[in-house]
């Protein structure tokens, strides 16, 4: 199974990232597992280039610390690979621009954003041709990426039509429990690097003891009555999901067990901190043999770009370019 999946390095990971993307990467790897630190899309918000550089090493690094073993995937950085960059151009003649500026991301980060970028609008093209450059079944993503993947879908099944069939035409796979982990202190927002609120935020790399004061001040409600109810108490429900996240049970038997929301708060701490430890640790000994990671960086790059020259060319001469002779 061709599995593709992608992370930014725009920001510290947090448990939404953990539970909805690197969890399942560290399932779904083997040797036709390809992930990819797309530092091309960190570009389309503004970032210093020594940060985005640092980010870059540091996130490979988090993703091997997280449990990727790259003699068992291949792990690499986008932008090594100049084929993403270039088919992005072939299918955005492809995408159409009202389908892009529907993209509820791109809604709302350009609500935000002061002076938008045109990568802004054009981001999930790229997306779609990190994808299809590997002839991906699989896409492991959290829920927020749903939208994107069914755009990359759109885009590979037009192109086929038009032009011949070229590409596979991707699925997403969300988690079945914490797919959406939502901010701690307001529930009904989506935990994100991007909108940092520090009390909301787990981060991948916080202290136990930082975890157990956000998961102690965590916003519930005051009924006091157990119940996994998204509706009626996003709080709990939230609290619920991440903990079926780690623990892999369903959330409505968590709360089956439990009476007290103190309780409940104390043993998530303890899954937490007791998934998040190691990965810490191990993300301090990468960090502390950087010509390692650079070289396991390296093979990936070049194991990514054999497989990502064929498909190119594929699409290219369906398209109409041609050779230099
Ligand atoms: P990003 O931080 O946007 O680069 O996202 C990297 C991966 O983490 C994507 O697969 C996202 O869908 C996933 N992700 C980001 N935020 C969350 C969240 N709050 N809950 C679950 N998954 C998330
Ligand atoms: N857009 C994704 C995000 O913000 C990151 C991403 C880029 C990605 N390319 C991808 C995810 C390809 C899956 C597959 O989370």
């Amino acid at each position: 199974m061709r599995v593709f999946s992608g992370i930014q390095p725009s920001g510290d990971l947090h448990v939404g990232n953990y539970l909805g993307a690197l969890q399942q990467f560290v399932r779904a790897q083997s040797l036709d597992a390809f992930y990819c630190v797309v530092d091309l899309h960190a570009l389309t918000l503004d970032v210093e280039p020594v940060a985005l550089r640092e980010r870059t090493t540091e996130l490979a690094a988090a993703m091997v610390a997280s449990g990727l073993d790259p003699e068992r995937c291949t792990l690499f950085v986008q932008s090594h690979v100049s084929y993403h960059a270039q088919l992005s151009w072939l299918l955005e003649c492809v995408a159409g621009y009202g389908e892009l500026t529907r993209m509820t991301q791109f809604k709302e980060k350009s609500d935000r954003a002061h002076g938008v970028r045109a990568g802004l609008l054009t981001y999930p093209v790229l997306m779609a041709a990190d994808i299809l450059l590997y002839d991906t079944e699989e896409v492991p993503v959290g829920d927020d990426q749903r939208q994107h993947l069914e755009l990359a879908r759109n885009l590979a099944e037009r192109f086929n039509n038009r032009y011949g069939n070229t590409f596979t035409v991707p699925r997403a796979v969300t988690p079945a429990a914490a797919a959406r982990v939502m901010d701690l202190q307001q529930p009904t927002r989506k935990m994100s690097k991007s909108v940092a609120s520090e009390l909301g935020t787990i981060y991948l790399f916080d202290s136990p003891e930082a975890i157990a004061r956000k998961v102690a001040k965590a916003v519930t409600d005051t009924d006091g009555e157990m119940a996994f109810d998204w509706e009626r108490k996003p709080g709990l429900a939230n609290l619920l999901e991440m903990f079926a996240g780690f623990t892999g049970e369903d959330p409505r038997a968590i709360a089956a067990r439990y009476h007290r929301y103190g309780d409940l708060k104390r043993d998530l701490t303890e899954a937490m901190v007791e998934a998040l430890a190691p990965i810490g640790e191990r993300y301090r000994a990468l960090r502390e043999d950087p010509a390692q990671l650079a070289s396991v960086l390296a093979i990936g790059a070049a194991r990514a770009s054999s497989v990502a020259a064929t498909t190119y060319q594929r699409a290219a001469d369906a398209i109409g370019l041609t050779h230099p002779t």
